[in-house]
């Protein structure tokens, strides 16, 4: 037996959990009609083959018709969920890992005009600034009827063959009513603590008695909300004695911060560019003080970090749920002895932050992650090998070789600059995004060792391509900023990407008009205003980065806010003009005749990319498919077969922003979903 502190078995009660690696709750926004079906059995099923020790479903599955599903949460209020969870639960098991679920009321922190439109509730009136809907102040019928759903909903899950159940607590309801801040109820549930925490015992004891002692029942709650007038840490530590004192519980699942705003989660769930493990010694000191079943989760993104942690005997068990996003089968990959092969979590947070947008959690280089139903998470053999050349090193060039490798094909890159990564190497410049560079890292390794070969520094041309005589071409050049966009003054301009690679030096005062919305806006600002420059950053949509997204945004807007950038929301750089040495630029509006200017030295658009196709439409007349691509092929993952030119000698593919600037994601996408098929 290995003696690999991570691959110790933990005793939890009558519960044997296999190793010490467990996946905390998350709500991927998977559910199809609040129920877990086939997406999401099939994405919490992989992590379970993959040797989690424990995957704690669901993200706060609802309790009560007044908590409406905000992240598109599961309905555990409904009877119909118990076939579901029991499917999921049974699949789960069969492949050795143990599985709870996560129920919650949301309180305060979910909108009214989701799910049926019932007001939302909480023990005060005061809104939570994230979801920015004002609540109903709670009253004694609503505590008896939640205290009631709670026990109901937990007694479903355990028909449904789970585990145990986990309460949310932090943010949500529960500790709502803990948290000094939010609860300004009377006796007996406002007041002091043991009233502010009645709540929490009463909602324990009813699903104690409903689903006995051989059910794990743990509570994740906030020991320091890290905020004026909360619940602070010596009152967070007393919170924990009394919860396990309560004997009410099994674990204890630490949470340090509040979430009540886009920068507080941030802190609570660090994305890429902040620390690692930045709570881990707290959650350390909850389970010194307490000696009871500690677990945690916060950006331990890596096998060293999350062995250090089991250790040092900071927790228990030690949640690795975005790492799992990336890569379902780390602990497989420990055991084998691959722990090198393992996918690294590079803190993006597009899976996170797509949830608080309406979308399906995605990980920015794992698209097979909640697409397990259609995408491998490994790679199949083809029944014959051929020759793949592919024109692009970035991200989508480089997954196509990866996968085209792994297929068995023999592989052929070309890549014009002297590295690879095009676009992400050169995100991942700005130390805050420094952790990007581990997808092109990665694939680099996994291609190394299935033998693709490489060569850069060479601008390959439609001869260089056909001198390998391919079999299939795979053009993904990626594209070239684009900053044409002005009726004039368009050779004034210099582009995002220019200030970002450090080709053009930053001025002294400077209009960045964003119409792309994305990083490489705010990174160019930053960098500019970072080297002392004023700058104020415009758009002509209604609000600024919305590619960006909400926990993404919060380091920009910490560093630039201190640097005085000023944002504009609403107009639109139409042209620019020279006048002695500095620029006058040109504003409208979309919404009305206005028009305004700005004197600046320096304008920097942001405007995406154009595609770079010329080698593509070389390529085309001399291929079998002049370019063709089936639609209904690839998306219901069959070979490409369409021939249009009989003389053709080669297949003929485009993938990434050579085809239309898109992102990250979507250029791997591509690259997995067309050489998966080869
Ligand atoms: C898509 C997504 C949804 C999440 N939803 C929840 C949730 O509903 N309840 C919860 O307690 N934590 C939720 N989390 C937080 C995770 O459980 C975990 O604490 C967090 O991701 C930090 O751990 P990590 O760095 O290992 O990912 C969510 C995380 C992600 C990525
Ligand atoms: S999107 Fe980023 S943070 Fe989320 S799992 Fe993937 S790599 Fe990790």
């Amino acid at each position: 037996m290995s003696n690999d502190p991570l691959l110790q078995p933990f005793q939890l009660k009558h519960l044997t959990l296999r190793n010490r690696i467990i996946v905390t709750s998350h709500e991927p926004a998977y559910p199809e009609d609040g129920m877990p079906k086939g997406r999401y059995r099939a994405y919490t099923v992989e992590r379970a083959r993959g040797g989690v020790a424990l995957t704690m479903t669901a993200g706060s599955a609802a309790v009560s018709r007044d908590s409406p599903p905000v992240f598109n949460n599961l309905l555990a209020y409904k009877d119909e969920i118990v076939p579901w969870i029991r499917e999921m639960s049974d699949s789960v098991h069969e492949e050795g890992a143990a599985i709870m679920i996560q129920l919650t009321h949301l309180g305060r922190r979910t909108r009214w005009d989701k799910g049926d439109w019932l007001p939302i509730l909480a023990p005060s009136h005061h809104r939570e600034a994230a979801h920015r809907a004002f609540p109903k102040k709670i009253e004694d019928w609503d505590i008896e009827r939640i205290i009631r759903d709670f026990a109901d909903a937990a007694e479903r899950m355990k028909a449904g063959g789970m585990d145990g159940v986990e309460l949310e607590a932090y943010g949500h309801l529960i500790d709502q009513f803990v948290s000094p801040l939010t609860n300004e109820l009377d006796e007996p549930y406002g007041g002091s603590l043991d009233n502010r925490m009645r709540f929490c015992f009463d909602v324990l004891k009813a699903i104690r008695k409903r689903v006995g002692d051989d059910f794990i029942l743990g509570v994740r709650y906030t020991a320091d909300e890290c905020l004026p007038g909360g619940t602070g840490k010596t009152e967070g530590l007393e919170i924990s004695r009394r919860l396990k004192e309560s004997g009410l519980i099994d674990y204890l699942n630490v949470i340090r911060g509040h979430i009540d705003t886009d920068p507080g989660l941030t802190d609570v769930i660090p994305i890429q560019g902040m620390a690692s493990a930045p709570h881990l010694d707290f959650a350390g000191e909850v389970r010194a003080v307490t000696n009871f079943p500690t677990f945690h989760a916060a950006k331990i993104q890596d096998v060293a970090t999350a062995r250090h942690a089991i250790a040092a005997g900071k927790v228990d068990m030690i949640g690795m749920t975005r790492a799992h996003m990336a890569d379902p089968h780390i602990v497989r990959k420990i055991i084998d002895k691959r722990e090198d092969d393992i996918r690294p979590c590079v803190g993006a947070n597009y899976c996170l932050d797509r949830i608080y947008q309406g979308g399906l959690a995605f990980c920015i280089h794992n698209p097979a992650t909640g697409r397990e139903e259609t995408m491998p998470h490994k790679i199949a053999k083809a029944p014959q090998r051929k020759k793949v050349v592919i024109v692009g090193a970035g991200p989508a060039g480089l997954e196509a070789a990866r996968v085209a490798a792994e297929r068995g094909h023999e592989v052929v890159v070309f890549e014009a600059a002297n590295d690879p990564g095009g676009q992400v190497r050169l995100t991942a410049q700005s130390e805050r995004r420094r952790e990007m560079i581990g997808i092109i890292d990665w694939r680099m390794s996994q291609c190394e060792k299935c033998g693709v070969v490489f060569h850069f520094n060479t601008w390959a041309d439609a001869k260089t391509v056909l001198g390998e005589t391919p079999d299939v071409v795979i053009v993904a050049t990626g594209g070239m900023a684009h900053t044409e966009v002005l009726s004039k003054g368009n050779e004034l301009v210099v582009s995002s990407w220019d200030i970002i690679s450090g080709d053009v030096k930053p001025g002294a005062n400077v209009l960045v008009y964003d119409d792309a919305g994305d990083h490489a806006g705010l990174q160019a600002a930053e960098i500019i205003a970072k080297a002392g420059g004023k700058v104020e950053i415009m758009t002509p949509d209604r609000s600024f980065a919305p590619e960006v997204m909400a926990m993404n945004l919060v380091p920009y807007m910490r560093s630039l806010q201190k640097l005085d950038a000023t944002f504009t929301v609403t107009y639109r750089l139409e042209a620019a003009e020279r006048n002695g040495n500095q620029i006058v630029a040109h504003l409208g509006s979309d919404y009305g005749d206005i028009s305004r200017q700005r004197v600046v030295d320096q304008i920097v658009i942001n405007h995406g990319t154009i595609p770079l196709d010329d080698l593509y439409f070389d390529l085309k007349p001399g291929s079998k498919n002049l370019g063709e691509i089936s639609h209904d092929a690839l998306l219901s993952g069959a070979p490409q077969t369409i021939e249009r030119n009989p003389q053709g000698r080669y297949q003929l593919f485009r993938i990434g922003d050579a085809v239309a600037a898109r992102n990250t994601h979507a250029a791997i996408y591509d690259g997995l979903r067309l050489a998966k098929d080869l």
